[in-house]
């Protein structure tokens, strides 16, 4: 079988999140699998682009509403991830280093769907799937079906991945003439709420949609930022399909991060071992548990409760406990993490920003990973925490919901609590720093983890199974 990837993001050519992860790791299980698996994306100018060789596989051009623009195709040379990947080039719209936060963010991903499909409508032969992610990509399923110049491209199946509904890319109805020349009888496919909407559109046109987890897709029929009625409405072509990590990249027996790599068996002495390395680099003291955030810093991963939870278990669990915070996003929440490092020098440090080198560190000399999140479609982090031994502290929503069980409860092997609130985190932190104390029982809880498969094998399997089903 054939698919064709459509991605904002794609891990290591450009990553902003979760979804550059999956995006450069179900490609290359599809390949293992047997199956052909392309990736396409945009050709922002990250160093990927300029450490592989390319080839120019297309040139054309197309219209953004009544603005004329030429694109380029460009295909790696030495198939260095495993798969065929394609970048998409758009003169002034792709050539930036970051994936989103500019804005003229619309018009770049409008003119890359364009330019994809523009580029899939030459091709001599079709591939068997298309299958798009999140809102950046979701009106490649309506463009097929209902732009007049790309019928020939409209028996391909679609299927539609969400990633993250909170974002869903809405546009005013003024710029609908960006969508190539369209049947207006569809106008109620995009619309929602008097806008369109990349997103709704996407998950009525799309063959199949998929969440990525169970209980996210249950949560997204009650909440969903305003989408609520259509999940309803859409349930049955909607399917939850599990995340799973690259367990490759992300192994601590060869992690070309790491202070020292280490396995199940030597885990103890690996993880004291990174976890020095970690304390020495932020002022820590090696001998407390080691609480850890790692993430965007927003209210989605209630990143804002952040200051308060941890300043209240300083203060009430008498600093029993160090805490290192990773991330960047809303300027308050960075200050505000920022600022607290001079109240509990030894017990607290932050660094903010993005670094994926430190992110891998933290992993793996941690004790505890933190997450509160309010939404978590999947959650990557918690799935690499428990690869590498570190104990994740999660409120049970969605993706953390399905991947982990408390340890209190049978075969548990993590800390769930149930509200995003700081009493609610200050309490399983103190759960947390309890059972650091009793060493026996926390190496037991880091062996387990370490001995479960979160790989993408199975989710692989589930996601072929789904193609299969559309193709005639
Ligand atoms: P989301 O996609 O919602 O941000 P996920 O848990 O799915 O959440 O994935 C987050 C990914 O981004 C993980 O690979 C995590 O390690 C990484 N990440 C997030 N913030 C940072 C950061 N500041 N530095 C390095 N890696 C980060
Ligand atoms: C999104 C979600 C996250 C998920 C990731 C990959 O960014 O917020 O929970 O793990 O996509 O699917």
């Amino acid at each position: 079988m054939e698919i064709i990837h459509v991605s904002a993001e794609c891990y290591p050519v450009a990553k902003a999140g979760g979804l550059g992860d999956v995006v450069g790791a179900l490609p290359k299980y599809q390949v293992a699998a047997g199956h052909i698996a392309k990736v396409v994306l945009p050709m922002y100018r990250t160093k990927f682009l300029y450490e592989n060789k390319w080839d120019v596989v297309h040139k054309s051009s197309a219209y953004l509403g009544a603005t004329w623009f030429d694109y380029t195709v460009i295909k790696e040379r030495d198939n260095v991830l495993g798969f065929d990947l394609y970048l998409v080039d758009i003169n002034g719209l792709t050539d930036r280093e970051k994936v989103y936060g500019y804005s003229d963010d619309t018009e770049r991903f409008m003119s890359f769907q364009i330019a994809v499909v523009d580029w899939l409508a030459n091709w001599q032969h079709h591939p068997d799937i298309i299958h798009v992610h999140d809102h950046h990509t979701a009106l490649i399923p309506f463009m097929i079906k209902y732009c007049y110049s790309y019928q020939q491209l409209a028996s391909i199946p679609t299927v539609l991945t969400i990633h993250n509904a909170q974002y869903q890319g809405q546009m005013d109805w003024s710029r609908s003439n960006y969508i190539p020349h369209w049947d207006g009888w569809q106008w109620g496919i995009l619309d929602w709420h008097n806008m369109i909407n990349p997103l709704a559109a996407g998950i009525r046109s799309a063959w199949k949609v998929t969440t990525v987890s169970w209980s996210y897709l249950e949560e997204m029929r009650m909440e969903s930022n305003g989408l609520e009625a259509l999940f309803e409405y859409e349930r049955g072509k909607c399917v939850g399909i599990l995340n799973g990590i690259d367990t490759k990249v992300w192994d601590p027996s060869t992690d070309k991060y790491l202070e020292q790599h280490f396995d199940i068996d030597t885990m103890a002495s690996g993880k004291r071992a990174n976890k020095e390395w970690l304390c020495a680099e932020f002022g820590l003291q090696p001998d407390k548990p080691l609480f850890i955030f790692i993430g965007r810093l927003v209210g989605e991963k209630a990143a804002d409760l952040l200051p308060r939870a941890i300043g209240d278990s300083l203060y009430y669990i008498n600093q029993r406990m160090n805490f290192l915070v990773l991330g960047s996003g809303e300027p308050h929440i960075e200050a505000e993490l920022s600022h607290m490092t001079h109240y509990w020098p030894g017990v607290y440090n932050a660094r903010i920003g993005y670094n994926e080198q430190l992110s891998h560190r933290m992993y793996a000399g941690a004790d505890f990973l933190l997450m509160p999140s309010r939404v978590e479609p999947c959650g990557l982090n918690q799935m690499y925490s428990m690869r590498y031994g570190t104990v994740p502290v999660v409120r049970r929503t969605g993706g953390l919901r399905d991947t982990v069980i408390d340890f209190g409860e049978p075969n548990g092997y993590g800390i769930c609590f149930n509200a995003a609130s700081v009493g609610d985190i200050t309490q399983a932190v103190y759960r947390g720093v309890e059972l650091y104390q009793n060493q026996m029982q926390f190496d037991v809880i880091r062996r387990q983890l370490m001995e479960k498969d979160f790989s993408w094998d199975i989710s692989t399997e589930q996601y072929i199974d789904l193609y299969k089903s559309l193709v005639p």
